[in-house]
């Protein structure tokens, strides 16, 4: 259960966005007044965001359109030992309150969700419907310039200026994303086609593919050191924005639920 954040999951991998979580949980436990936080998981796939935050004691409703994901999410809830604290629902992110309702949550995540969907300023104004008046959503979306930087340190130089180039910041025709998103980008969406109140922007993964795998290996604190690095970085505005993900916090606004 979260409690003074410092055991379980959410203090361990100890991420910008697991911290970022915590906090938001703590707040919304405090909200509740004990009562069970409710947390909406839109395209939470097999499971890798909602399991821990029902193992942490979070009431967690899964959506996702795939029954595939879905069914992974079921082995892995029965493993876990959560299995009346997660519900599975197939849905589309563009109608979620056709089958969440409106206010059904006070945290909703949408982590690798909002680069796959067909329409997401749709996508965006339903996870702000779903978020009760004072509760938060959390973006998760791959970083464009991140990509950019990538695809020319691999050497594809054209790729790299089609990331920059497409309004959407994709590599080409076979790209397997339907969009990359700058921070920018990512704070006016949630901004102006949800009217959602950004509170917090991080990157996550700022050193993601430039580190020579040989530095981690041969440093037995080569993990410890990478992730105090990239907890640094995540909250320096100049190198933030060059993350692989990029992570936002945005408050729904009216009165706290
Ligand atoms: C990259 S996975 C992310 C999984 C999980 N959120 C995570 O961070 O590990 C994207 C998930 O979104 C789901 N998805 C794709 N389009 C969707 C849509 N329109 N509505 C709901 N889920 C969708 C996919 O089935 C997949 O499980």
């Amino acid at each position: 259960m979260v409690s003074g954040g410092e055991s379980g999951w959410l203090a361990e991998p100890d991420s910008a966005v697991h911290r970022a979580l915590r906090t938001e949980l703590l707040a919304a436990r405090e909200r509740r007044a004990g009562a069970e936080v409710r947390v909406l998981d839109v395209g939470g796939g097999s499971g890798a965001w909602a399991v821990p935050m029902a193992a942490e004691g979070c009431r967690v409703t899964v959506v996702d359109a795939s029954p595939n994901a879905l069914a992974a999410l079921g082995g892995r809830v029965r493993e876990a030992g959560v299995e009346d604290l997660v519900s599975a629902v197939q849905g589309d992110v563009q109608t979620l309150t056709d089958v969440v309702g409106e206010s059904a949550a006070d945290l909703v995540l949408c982590h690798g969700l909002l680069e796959v969907v067909d329409d997401v300023g749709a996508a965006v104004a339903q996870l702000a419907a779903a978020t009760v008046p004072g509760g938060a959503v959390s973006a998760l979306v791959a970083g464009r310039h991140a990509a950019a930087l990538a695809q020319a340190h691999a050497g594809r130089l054209a790729q790299a200026r089609a990331v920059l180039a497409d309004p959407a910041g994709r590599s080409g025709p076979h790209d397997p994303l339907q969009r990359r998103l700058s921070m920018a980008a990512l704070q006016g969406l949630l901004e102006s086609a949800a009217g959602l109140s950004v509170e917090l922007v991080q990157g996550d993964g700022v050193f993601e593919g430039w580190l020579p795998a040989a530095v981690l290996e041969s440093d037995p604190g080569g993990p410890d050191g990478l992730e105090e690095l990239e907890s640094i970085v995540a909250a320096t505005p100049e190198l933030l924005v060059l993350a692989a993900r990029l992570h936002v916090i945005a408050r729904r606004p009216g009165a706290l639920g």
